[in-house]
């Protein structure tokens, strides 16, 4: 394998000048405080965290100097420290410093300055507060073209910005104004180290890119590295490299971020290199045993030696191969891989599924696909995978089934943040919101089910898989709303869900289409509320009122389903019988009496009582409970004329009511 590295990557100027006047600044005074992070780099941070610490606010700091990190800051907090008589150690990088004076300068000129740049990224903040806080900030293009015409205009760049995007946006700028001014403050060592890695990415198999994953510069090389369509693994140090993986590429390019410490570069790539070490071994290894084979009887041997050397070959690092199980333990397998000694396959190198019963999933004689961990153990045996072949088995499976958009089965095993994990065979991650179609409460819920799903995105690289039960069902669900359109009619009785209520209704679902029940619609009483009768997830028979397949509108009732109350009246109470009855609400004229629901009568004022009756109130009041004859029905009109005066006997005290509410104890 070979190993390239960036020259000049890692620290830059201005961040090696920051951290000397950091190192500087501790010895003088024990300790230094920073204004931000001094680097985006967590494991060089952590590293000197005991005389370098990180501070977020002049109210934080708690020693007598405070540092000022190379992004520099707004001048109004060098003024405060100032007047806190903390002592100000600048470390802003002189090419910010430049810009930080340009905008200044320009801004007293009357300029309206414009930053391209990020807007949240500190040196950004900090250049726009040098310009009394007015400057804008463009991203791109497209923002640029957002921007309004100017009188004058000045336009500058973040440091990191890259030279392309920088001159399309003054381009556009410059069209759109009257006195326009351009300077150009893109720090060469990143233009630099950009160009250099975009070129080397074209070379070889595969990119590391070291430095903080929070590195805006880093980030950028990374995605400079990805336009050369390689992998590339952005690591943080060399604790992250995974050689097992590194090791079938041929070439690697190694890049790093400005704030990448050059011991974490050197450690990554004497890693690098201890792992082509080895191969470099084994070559020499088999290139000396051929050198050997110079007698006659050594030649009578030569025919059974190339045999075994090409079988020795395929046992180095990383190698798959193919090998014949010799023994079945409890806990491990041997397995003949073609070498001097049979490797070593332990449980924890077994899926999860063959670790379970090793003697009943393999047997003497059974040819598997092996992966060579380590050449030897301890015992000079090679240490085998087959986890790790299923695994790549996997990942080419589900990368085909990826293309050949298939669905793929699964089970939800844990909840995670922002969603949930499945077992596909793999690993994968369902982000919470493309776990079904509509908003997921409580994730818990989906652990143990089984989910079909569409793959989002694999690659076995950065050991990424996303998946997607929403997809299938958005699929499934367009699938039913077509048959359902082709099959419903008015008068129709269908089965449905309901989705959601509203004040006035409540929307089912009737088969991937939704119809709109209205609360009118409900019951042959009076709903005041559609949560009065149903809730969400109610599954019922609806009729089928209207259909608007243009506007894509479905008119449901419910009350169609069961007789009007009304049809039955007559028949249940006849005229002259005595019946008992809800008073419902009371008029000027009488008061309105609820027989059942759907099915209101009227007791004249005039029939309350035997005696006069000055006020309905006097007699009854809503709730009571009362004993009344039926005077007359008219079905059609919905009328039911009622009297509790011809109930009672004239000497029963006149009326005879119960109060629901009664208070007798
Ligand atoms: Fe300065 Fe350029 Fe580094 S602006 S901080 S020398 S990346």
């Amino acid at each position: 394998m070979q190993v390239t590295i960036i020259k000049d990557c890692g620290f830059c100027f201005g961040v090696r000048r920051a951290m000397e006047l950091a190192e500087a600044a501790a010895n003088r005074f024990g300790f230094i405080e920073t204004l931000g992070e001094l680097i985006h780099n967590p494991q060089e941070l952590a590293r000197i965290r005991s005389r370098i610490c990180t501070k977020h606010s002049l109210d934080e700091i708690s020693g007598k100097a405070v540092l000022i990190r190379s992004h520099g800051i707004a001048p109004e907090i060098i003024q405060e420290a100032a007047v806190r008589n903390i002592e100000v150690i600048d470390a802003t990088c002189p090419f910010v410093k430049r810009a930080q004076e340009i905008a200044r300068q320009t801004t007293e000129d009357g300029y309206q300055l414009i930053i391209i740049g990020d807007a949240a990224h500190p040196e950004v903040i900090g250049i726009k507060a040098w310009a009394n806080h007015s400057a804008l900030v463009v991203a791109n293009v497209k923002q640029a073209l957002a921007l309004p015409s100017f009188d004058k205009a000045a336009v500058l760049a973040q440091t990191t910005q890259t030279m392309e995007v920088f001159e399309a946006c003054c381009k556009i700028i410059a069209e759109k104004s009257q006195d326009f001014l351009c300077f150009n403050t893109i720090c060469n060592h990143t233009a630099k180290i950009q160009q250099r890695t975009a070129s080397l990415a074209q070379q070889v198999d595969a990119m590391i890119v070291v430095g903080g994953k929070n590195s805006a510069n880093t980030i950028k090389l990374a995605q400079v590295s990805k336009g050369a369509a390689i992998p590339v693994f952005h690591i943080e140090s060399a604790d992250e490299l995974d050689c097992e993986i590194l090791g079938s590429f041929g070439s690697i390019g190694i890049t790093a971020g400005a704030s990448t410490p050059q011991h974490i570069i050197e450690e990554v790539a004497n890693r690098m290199s201890e792992f082509e070490k080895l191969e470099v071994e084994e070559v020499q290894v088999a290139a000396e045993a051929t050198e050997n084979a110079m007698t006659e009887q050594e030649k009578s041997d030569a025919e059974a030696f190339a045999e075994e050397f090409g079988n020795m070959k395929e046992i180095r690092r990383g190698a798959r191969v193919k090998g014949v199980v010799v023994q079945v333990k409890d806990d491990e397998l041997l397995v003949d891989i073609g070498g001097k000694s049979e490797g070593v396959l332990s449980s924890a190198e077994l899926s999860q599924e063959d670790a379970k019963n090793i003697r009943e999933n393999f047997h003497v004689g059974d040819e598997i696909d092996v992966l060579i961990l380590r050449k030897e153990n301890q015992e000079g045996y090679p240490v085998l995978s087959k986890r790790r072949v299923d695994q790549d088995i996997a990942w080419d499976k589900l990368a085909q089934m990826k293309a050949d958009k298939e669905i793929v089965t699964g089970t939800v095993t844990d909840v995670v943040k922002g969603g949930v994990l499945v077992d596909v065979g793999l690993r994968g991650f369902v982000p919470a919101s493309l776990l079904a179609l509509g908003y997921v409460e409580d994730l818990n819920a989906y652990v143990g089910k089984e989910l079909q799903m569409k793959i989002i995105e694999c690659d076995k690289h950065s050991n990424k898989l996303v998946l997607s039960a929403k997809a299938v069902l958005r699929s499934a669900s367009k699938a039913q709303k077509e048959k359902t359109w082709a099959e419903i009619e008015e008068g129709q009785t269908r089965h449905g869900v309901v989705r959601r209520l509203t004040n006035f209704g409540a929307f089912v679902d009737i088969g991937g289409v939704d119809g709109l029940l209205h609360v009118s619609e409900m019951a042959w009483y009076r709903v005041n509320h559609p949560s009065d009768l149903l809730k969400e997830g109610d599954e019922l028979d609806v009729y089928i009122l209207g259909i608007d397949q243009e506007n894509e509108k479905i008119s449901l009732g419910l009350k169609q389903l069961v007789p009007n109350p009304w049809s039955l009246v007559e028949e249940k109470y006849p005229v002259g019988s005595i019946i008992t009855a809800k008073v419902m609400r009371t008029t000027t004229f009488g008061a309105f009496l609820e027989v059942e629901p759907g099915v209101e009568g009227l007791v004249h004022i005039s029939q309350l009582a035997h005696h006069r009756v000055e006020k309905t109130e006097d007699v009854v009041k809503p709730g009571d409970i009362v004993k009344v004859k039926v005077l007359a029905i008219d079905p059609e009109a919905k009328r039911m004329s009622l009297s509790i005066k011809a109930a009672v006997e004239p000497e029963e005290n006149e009326v005879t009511t119960e109060h629901i509410d009664t208070t007798e104890e």
